[in-house]
């Protein structure tokens, strides 16, 4: 019988994406998700348990009822100019949550958890590539929620022997290949389905915010890593951190960057439609380039991003909105 894995957030956009990867692996993922952002048609692989991770009980039924060997945890809020507006909804859910599954993981005995963490984590870059040694100084709420949790599971390690996998993504991008589930956040904050939207006419144009950067192009320069290529890595890091029975931290981005225009320019070419899109100025907050040294999950996971091209994620990614408008 296949191992169950018990997915918080798996109804969302990279954890229902990482529940069919479970499934093709072997495992059984049991989606746990109080479904404020998550979407039922997005559970296709496993069962799914509505709840909050916030509800100590709701969790101890799911880890009597299905027993999971392990638990891969999405479950967030991830707005982050929201998080700057009420960062007690992001401290609650997100810190608090966290707290709340690990000692319901506590009372199962369940040792081993893959945690979604995030390049937001370092802050304004003081080198780039970021390394994963690279200081930690955030610069919002949901940036510092995510930190705290990054603490909180190393302290878990240190006293409970709870092994994580610390996976600090970089800007998640496109949908499955198959086509089978993709991205529809709502509200939606992230480039590409905004470039998206706006050359479908379902919205008037996409902003681009500071054209006067430091970069090739003037415009911002970030790290758009395949959502499929997300989904591998996190087998990868469950099984190692299984097997070694130790715990890891990594970056998961290409190492290669990509500015604002050049992502205009991929939806152009992939839809063969011209993107309205209008110059403003720079957003406060936002670094000219975020992009990772991704050679430490290639080593110790033996990771290797399939879908490296940003005209290939755009694809996948424009092929699902088209499907689902
Ligand atoms: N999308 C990105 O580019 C990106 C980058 C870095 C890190 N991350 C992190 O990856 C994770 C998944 O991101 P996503 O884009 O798939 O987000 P998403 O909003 O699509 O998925 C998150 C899911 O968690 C659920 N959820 C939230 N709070 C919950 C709670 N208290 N109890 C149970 N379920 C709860 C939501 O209903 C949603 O289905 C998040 O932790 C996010 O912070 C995302």
């Amino acid at each position: 019988m296949s191992a169950n894995i018990l997915v918080t957030g798996g109804a969302g956009y990279i954890g229902s994406h990482t529940c069919k990867a479970l499934k093709a692996a072997g495992y059984n993922p049991v989606t746990f998700d109080s479904m404020v952002y998550g979407h039922e048609w997005a559970v296709k692989w496993g069962p799914l348990v509505r709840g909050d991770i916030l509800d100590g009980e709701a969790l101890d039924a799911v880890f009597r009822q299905y027993a999971p060997q392990a638990v891969l945890h999405f479950a967030a809020f991830a707005y982050v100019g929201e998080s700057v507006s009420d960062p007690e909804k992001y401290y609650r859910n997100n810190v608090v949550g966290t707290l709340s599954l690990l000692s319901a993981m506590r009372r199962a005995s369940c040792r081993h958890i893959v945690f979604s963490s995030t390049c937001a984590t370092y802050g304004v870059p003081q080198e780039l590539p970021l390394r994963e040694d690279h200081p930690q100084k955030p610069i919002n709420p949901y940036g510092w929620t995510k930190l705290m949790m990054e603490q909180t599971l190393a302290d878990f390690d240190h006293a409970y022997g709870i092994r994580h996998a610390s996976l600090r993504y970089f800007n998640a991008a496109g949908a499955d290949p198959d086509g089978e589930i993709g991205e529809d956040h709502d509200p939606e904050t992230h480039l590409i389905p905004l470039v998206v939207y706006a050359t479908q006419g379902r919205r008037g144009h996409v902003e681009i915010y500071g054209t006067d950067y430091d970069t090739r192009d003037g415009t911002c320069v970030r790290d758009y890593i395949h959502v499929t290529d997300l989904a591998d890595a996190h087998i990868l890091a469950l099984r190692r951190i299984q097997d070694k029975d130790e715990s890891l931290t990594v970056n998961l981005g290409t190492g290669n960057g990509q500015t604002v225009r050049e992502v205009i320019r991929a939806v152009e070419k992939v839809s063969g439609r011209p993107t309205p899109a209008k110059e403003g100025p720079r957003r406060p907050g936002d670094p000219p380039g975020l992009y990772a040294r991704a050679d430490k999950a290639c080593e110790l996971l033996g990771w290797k991003p399939q879908f490296g091209d940003v005209e290939t994620i755009v694809g996948t990614a424009w092929k699902w909105h088209e499907k689902h408008r």
